[in-house]
């Protein structure tokens, strides 16, 4: 399926005001509602994936999850969770974090993986790029490195795209808006 940015952008709903005041928030349910549109933007995903080199995939809670354990199950690669605070039993890192609207804390497990391994930081939309610096904070922490950041949304006012780039961090998503 040739991966439609106009079909897509259109199953994104957009609310003002929310959850505070002038916030335009980017909701992808109807996006996911849709089986055609969600399988245009998870056979993107994998197209551009499938003969990448990285060993793991990272998911962040909790949109992401939603795209990164499909994206494991077709390439066959091993899920690994970014989660927010509390959420992980054993032993984590953590790591705090701004947010659009607020402050959080993002965690993973000590042993998520392997000193060495290649990750793809998957998240629905990138705004200020909070989680997903924190996520390669945390990637960095335990020996592992960021092969990119994935979304399918990203928010370029917001300049996270722009802070990801500024630390390494390659950066890919299907539309933009602006
Ligand atoms: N949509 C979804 N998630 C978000 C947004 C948004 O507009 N901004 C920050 N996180």
């Amino acid at each position: 399926m040739i991966f439609d940015e106009y079909y897509i952008k259109s199953l994104i709903r957009n609310v003002p005001d929310w959850p505070s005041p002038g916030v335009m928030f980017r909701d992808i349910t109807p996006l996911f509602k849709s089986p055609k549109a969600q399988r245009m933007v998870v056979d993107s995903f994998i197209q551009r994936y499938v003969d990448a080199d990285f060993t793991h995939i990272g998911a962040m809670e909790a949109r992401g999850f939603l795209l990164g354990s499909v994206i494991s199950y077709e390439l066959n690669k091993p899920l690994v969770l970014f989660r927010k605070q509390g959420k992980l039993p054993a032993k984590t890192i953590a790591e705090e974090y701004d947010i659009e609207y607020g402050k959080a804390v993002l965690e993973i497990q000590h042993d998520a993986f392997e000193s060495g391994a290649s990750i793809l930081l998957v998240d629905d939309l990138i705004a200020t790029g909070g989680t997903l610096l924190a996520a390669a904070t945390l990637t960095r922490q335990l020996g592992g490195s960021i092969y990119e950041a994935a979304a399918i949304i990203d928010l370029p006012d917001l300049g996270g795209s722009q802070k990801l780039q500024d630390s390494d961090i390659p950066v890919y998503t299907l539309c933009a808006f602006a």
